[in-house]
């Protein structure tokens, strides 16, 4: 990347207190210049303790709402307020009140990737990396998932003390990964891990040496001395792996492992919106929620802060 752009990129923030914060799924030259970079639940965890006033979120709008919620003081901008998770939207409220009625003993768990409607009517939000922890230590017996029916199931697996209610929400990107895919790329690479989401279908999970979030997969490739890995999430987690590792090799299921909403964040729309800052109306990309929901939404997140500890 030109080294003007990113020299201007940093004046801006300093001069208008801005931090940025980007998940490992958008392009490799955001990651580049973002203060941090990390899964969904570093990126909650790190925008509690950001001292700047205005956080700039190069991710989608679920991640905006969550930077919000747990920061009502602050200005919240989305690079690209168009950048939005299909998946957050696949549950309703009425769905969930359905299933409220139906249990006693009853806890629903809502992925953070929900909309904060929804997690206003939510007990507890989950993360990919603290799914399993949280719910672990949750009293209810029965748990009602929403909307990941593949990390609820991944979950269930892994928690089966607990009575699972499962809803079919899902990721296209991770769910068009097929288990002939995997196996494809097995017999190309025999001597490669295969690392991946829980997002991905129980069938690619069977395949799979390690299962974790963007964070522990990277994690995991860094910390292991094996030196190729068969890697099933999005794309945008390459830049990490091949930046911390550059002798290892990473290699794709040679499918599309493209999430097409994180890569409407660009560096020229970081740019933009950082020099339009404090000039023009940025009403349209500054995240915003109602009073209620904002009150009832925090409530799950807090929740989960504190039981993944
Ligand atoms: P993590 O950031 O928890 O790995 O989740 C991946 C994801 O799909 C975010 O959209
Ligand atoms: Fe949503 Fe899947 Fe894209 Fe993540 S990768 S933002 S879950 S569509």
């Amino acid at each position: 990347m030109e080294k003007e752009k990113v020299a201007k990129i940093k004046e801006l923030q300093k001069e208008k207190d801005v931090v940025i914060l980007a998940h490992y799924y958008v392009d490799g030259e955001v990651q580049e210049i973002a203060d941090y970079v990390g899964d969904s639940f570093y990126l909650s965890k790190v925008a509690t303790t950001v001292p700047q006033q205005t956080i700039l979120f190069a991710g989608v709008n679920f991640m905006g709402e969550s930077a919000k919620l747990l920061n009502p003081e602050k200005t919240v901008l989305m690079v690209d307020e168009c950048a939005d998770c299909p998946m957050a939207h696949m549950i309703s409220t009425d769905r969930i009140a359905e299933v409220r009625a139906e249990y006693d003993d009853l806890a629903v768990v809502c992925y953070v990737n929900s909309t904060a409607e929804i997690k206003a009517v939510s007990d507890v939000c989950v993360t990919s990396s603290n799914a399993v922890k949280v719910v672990s230590n949750i009293k209810e017996k029965n748990i009602f998932f929403v909307p990941d029916n593949n990390l609820g199931r991944y979950v269930a697996e892994k928690v089966p003390d607990k009575h699972f209610i499962f809803h079919d929400g899902f990721c296209h990107v991770h769910k068009s990964i097929a288990a002939e895919n995997v196996k494809a790329a097995k017999e190309l690479h025999p001597d490669a891990l295969v690392l991946t989401h829980p997002e991905c279908t129980a069938d690619v999970i069977a395949l799979s040496d390690f299962v974790g979030s963007t964070s522990e997969i990277i994690d995991f490739a860094t910390g292991s001395d094996c030196r190729k890995f068969i890697i099933c999430t999005e794309m945008g987690v390459f830049f990490e792996l091949q930046q911390k590792n550059p002798e290892k090799k990473f290699y794709s299921v040679g499918h599309r492992q493209f999430c097409p909403n994180m890569k409407r964040v660009t560096i020229d729309k970081v740019e933009d919106v950082l020099t339009k800052l404090g000039k023009e109306s940025l009403s349209e990309k500054e995240v915003e929620l109602s009073a209620e929901v904002m009150e009832h939404a925090a409530v799950p997140l807090q929740r989960m802060l504190e039981l993944a500890k």
